[in-house]
């Protein structure tokens, strides 16, 4: 069993409806040109209010639709929160899990992360949990203790849960947002620890790299790992399309 490759799309706050519409439009066109089935699965998490209109846009089509974020909670007084399974009630695919801006942005800790990666998986919503270290850390040689703090949160996964899809997104603080990717050597040896670490008890586990990607970036470290989560380049349909077809292998 082998964890399948995923170019995801994370649109952060970004985008109105009409933007959408134009950009799942480039998108389909982009794939009924093609003349083979591409080979990664593509998907893109809007912001929660176009969650649906992305999931109409797409419907019948191997594009997965995901969300930025979720609460860990059923339902209740939460006031402002999106509940996972009100996103599984919309037929989300994904989820992102503490991405660093969540992290660093809106304080969101290990044990919150940990309490929303579990609720996701039992909601059957694929998680994809971002982790990474920030350049503070890393300068202090910290990038190995971090990720393994914040990976704990994937070993208290219950062992009935394990044949689960699960994605990892290594995403350095440093090289989100900054233009400047993480060197394919570094990706390699930070996912293959990841991978060493996990493959055991999560045959499906994909590892996928986040932070400045673009197509060129795509292609050199398409052998490294399972695929990207991408940012800025995401919102042009046009780049990020060649993103997913360069993540190809
Ligand atoms: P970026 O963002 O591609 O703009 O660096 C990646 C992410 O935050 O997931």
């Amino acid at each position: 069993m082998k964890g399948q490759r995923y170019v995801l799309a994370n649109f952060k706050m970004n985008k109105n409806t009409g933007e959408i519409k134009k950009w799942a439009d480039q998108i389909l066109q982009l794939l009924y040109k093609r003349h083979e089935k591409i080979r990664v699965r593509i998907g893109v998490a809007p912001s929660f209010p176009h969650i649906l209109t992305a999931k109409s846009l797409f419907y019948g089509t191997d594009i997965m639709v995901g969300a930025q974020n979720m609460y860990y909670e059923e339902k209740g007084a939460f006031t402002g929160e999106v509940s996972v399974s009100q996103l599984k009630d919309i037929g989300v695919d994904f989820v992102i899990i503490g991405h660093s801006e969540r992290r660093k942005i809106f304080k969101e800790d290990n044990e919150l992360i940990e309490k929303k990666l579990i609720s996701a998986i039992r909601y059957g919503i694929i998680p994809v949990l971002c982790i990474g270290e920030t350049l503070e850390e890393r300068e202090k040689g910290l990038t190995e203790k971090v990720i393994d703090e914040q990976l704990k949160a994937v070993e208290k996964i219950p062992d009935e849960m394990t044949e689960i899809d699960l994605v990892i997104a290594y995403e350095p603080v440093w090289a989100i947002g900054t233009g400047i990717p993480a060197k394919p050597d570094h990706i390699a040896e930070v996912i293959n620890k990841i991978k060493n670490k996990l493959k055991n008890k999560f045959p499906k586990i994909s590892v996928l790299y986040g932070g400045s990607i673009d197509e060129n970036v795509a292609k050199e470290i398409r052998h490294v790992c399972d695929g990207g989560l991408v940012g800025s380049s995401s919102l042009d349909a046009q780049k990020f399309f060649k993103i997913a077809e360069n993540f190809q292998t």
